[in-house]
């Protein structure tokens, strides 16, 4: 009984342990994106966003808007970091954090969801301010019911038929 309660006590330990160091690797990743926000090329909005992208293998790649004259040209913190990532070979994502000076933390837009639906899902979504609030949000949640190649399918099997 006794080897029974130190075991409990050790996972206990062990459980509190990883958590708290998932915490400080979230804190970490945060102050990447804070990092990468200043970077941000934000000329028409002055609105900046930075986000950090973490691998199952520990890499840490991050991104700023980038505002374009044209306006709809411009490109999202989240999709630069997943852009920079994917382009470096990297598939396998576990966090995203995207950083943002606004009081209610700033979700990723509608494009975003997508591309993070496609290349990212399952990565941990953080949001967080520079106020010190975050918020962890599910991409499923964001973007429930998404489109995806899985519908593409049944287009490709179509044409074969012709
Ligand atoms: N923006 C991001 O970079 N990420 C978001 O999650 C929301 C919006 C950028 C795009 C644009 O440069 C500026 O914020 C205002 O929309």
């Amino acid at each position: 009984d006794q080897w029974k309660n130190s075991r409990e006590a050790g996972q206990c330990f062990a459980l509190s342990w990883r958590s708290e160091l998932s915490e400080s690797g979230n804190q970490l990743l945060i102050e990447a994106a804070k990092v990468a926000r200043l970077r941000s090329v934000a000329p028409f909005s002055n609105f900046r966003v930075g986000a950090a992208l973490q691998t199952a293998a520990g890499k840490v790649f991050t991104g700023c808007n980038v505002e374009s004259a044209s306006y709809g040209l411009t490109v999202c913190a989240e999709r630069v970091a997943i852009w920079k990532a994917l382009s470096e070979g990297e598939r396998d994502f576990t966090d995203l954090v995207v950083v943002a000076d606004t009081e209610a933390l700033t979700p990723p837009c509608g494009t975003c969801r997508q591309i993070i639906w496609e290349f990212a899902k399952h990565a941990t979504i953080v949001l967080a301010n520079l106020r010190g609030q975050r918020e962890e949000v599910h991409i499923l949640d964001l973007l429930p019911r998404a489109f995806d190649a899985r519908f593409l399918k049944d287009a490709a099997r179509e044409t074969d038929r012709r």
